[in-house]
């Protein structure tokens, strides 16, 4: 059974890494349910073309598809942001594009995180170009105190503080994506916060 308490992890390289529990599976689950029924609401008779972000939003799309009445589908694409630092530099790049044209089609971005909004912002003007008939945003976490891109989510689970936040989806090195829930990393004895 996942503990819903405080966890900690050993890294590889001897540091203690720390994860507190933000947010619990419950609390997910019953959040994804109403955003569900939310843009069901705004969208009653419209087939859903869900397009999310490998590999950190998937769980968030499996959930929220499976939530979702009426017809549904869905496609990936994966990006990659590189610069002079581990950080978002705000270079953007596409590493896997979408099977499927979303021409005329009604799309709904599912992300798991807004933080600076680079990657969002790249992939808003891309898909705009491809003449969806609507296009809006899910978020499971946003973290606005880091934004630097103007752009903003239609639907957002939780918004969080200025933490790393690591589980169901969003990782640390790879590392911690299988967490039911979503938690605080934190490095060694002096709260390091990590870098992505
Ligand atoms: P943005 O372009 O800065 O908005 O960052 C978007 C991407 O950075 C997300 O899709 C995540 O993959 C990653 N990211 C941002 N904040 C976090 C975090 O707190 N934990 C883990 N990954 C994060
Ligand atoms: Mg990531």
């Amino acid at each position: 059974m996942a503990r819903a308490t405080p966890s900690e992890h050993s890294a590889d390289y001897g540091q203690k890494e720390r994860v507190r529990v933000l947010i619990t599976r419950g609390r997910i689950q019953r959040r994804i349910q109403a955003l569900a029924k939310e843009i069901r609401r705004d969208f009653p008779h419209e087939p859903l073309h869900l397009v999310s972000v490998l590999k950190g939003g998937v769980f968030f799309l499996t959930d929220l598809a499976r939530n979702l009445t009426g017809q549904v589908s869905f496609d990936f694409i994966a990006v990659s942001s590189y610069g002079q630092d581990t950080h978002s530099s705000g270079q953007v790049r596409l590493t896997r594009d979408l099977d499927s044209s979303i021409e005329g089609r009604t799309v709904i971005v599912v992300e798991d995180i807004l933080d600076t909004g680079m990657t969002l912002q790249y992939l808003l003007r891309l898909f705009q170009h491809r003449n969806p008939k609507r296009l809006r945003v899910a978020v499971l976490l946003d973290k606005p105190a880091r934004r630097i891109a103007a752009v903003r989510a239609d639907y957002v689970g939780f918004t969080i503080p200025n933490e790393f936040a690591v589980g169901y989806g969003l990782d640390y090195s790879e590392r911690y994506r299988n967490l039911p829930y979503v938690g605080a990393l934190t490095l060694g004895a002096k709260k390091k916060r990590p870098e992505k």
